[in-house]
């Protein structure tokens, strides 16, 4: 089975990248299920109602969001009531919303893919719990012992996060971090633990999709001036080089081990629709 998982999807312009070069990915990549991040969506930060049904219409089937899951409260309703829509599984016992969810991929005949999202603790400010005790405590929850897993690190450092891949080495099928917006160029698959264990695919950061003439998908010039003056500004979402950083990933379902990981960037047409032209 084959997996497509996008990250970061920043703004206008991110969504805008994947609406235009969904039918490429097709074409190329012929994926059983397309998951991204979308928890930047908003003007950077968070999910509208609107915004959710445009990038499911567009094609992606399983979404998934960090530490910008709450910004918006009126997407609470859909993070509580649909199934293809996470928040972090280690936010406070009373967050609205869901950790994990299962994607039936468009081959009916495959198996559902389960998607695992937690932050981490390093450098994110945010109240939430253990990773490790959390991302085990919804594995344990997943009924099947050979199922695809897809857990995905939300988190600041490479080093949490490449942590948490030899945490889950051997038991899940690929752990992909996000959060950073800039990819790694560490895809791979992590050496097997014992004769028969399931491999595991990994890679640090996902990267992101948006304008890539920015910092981290923001426009430079207000991010520069803050960092000389340290005056407060609006941090706008860049518009400019706009590229879709994803994986695709090869899983044996029958085994739900990873045999292959392939990072990808693909350049959106800014001249052609959806864009405003
Ligand atoms: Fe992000
Ligand atoms: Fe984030």
């Amino acid at each position: 089975m084959r997996i497509v998982m996008l990250g970061d999807i920043v703004g206008a312009c991110g969504r805008q990248s994947v609406q235009q070069l969904i039918p490429e990915i097709h074409e190329k990549f012929k994926p059983d299920v397309l998951l991204a991040n979308v928890e930047n969506v908003a003007n950077g930060s968070g999910l509208t109602p609107d915004q959710y049904r445009r990038l499911f219409d567009a094609g992606v089937d399983g979404m998934t969001m960090g530490d910008h899951a709450l910004r918006k409260r009126e997407i609470y309703k859909i993070l509580q009531e649909k199934s293809n829509i996470i928040r972090p599984g280690n936010l406070p016992a009373g967050a609205p919303g869901k950790g994990s969810m299962a994607i039936e991929p468009r081959n009916t005949s495959l198996p559902p893919v389960y998607v695992i999202i937690v932050l981490g603790n390093m450098f994110m400010g945010l109240n939430a719990n253990d990773p490790v005790a959390s991302v085990d405590t919804l594995l344990a929850q997943i009924p099947r012992k050979d199922a695809t897993i897809i857990v995905e690190m939300h988190a600041e450092t490479t080093s949490e996060k490449q942590a948490m891949g030899w945490h889950l080495n051997g038991r899940v099928s690929a752990v992909l971090g996000s959060h950073t917006h800039v990819p790694t160029a560490d895809a791979g698959i992590l050496p097997s633990t014992k004769i028969g264990a399931r491999r595991t695919a990994f890679q640090a950061d996902l990267g992101m999709c948006g304008g890539h003439e920015s910092v981290i998908g923001r426009r430079i010039e207000p991010v520069l001036s803050h960092l000389r003056t340290g005056v407060y500004m609006a941090f706008d979402v860049a518009d400019k080089d706009p590229r879709i950083n994803g994986v695709c990933l090869d899983v044996d379902q029958t085994t739900g081990s990873a045999t292959a990981i392939e990072r990808f960037v693909l350049h959106a047409n800014p001249q052609k629709p959806p864009f405003m032209v």
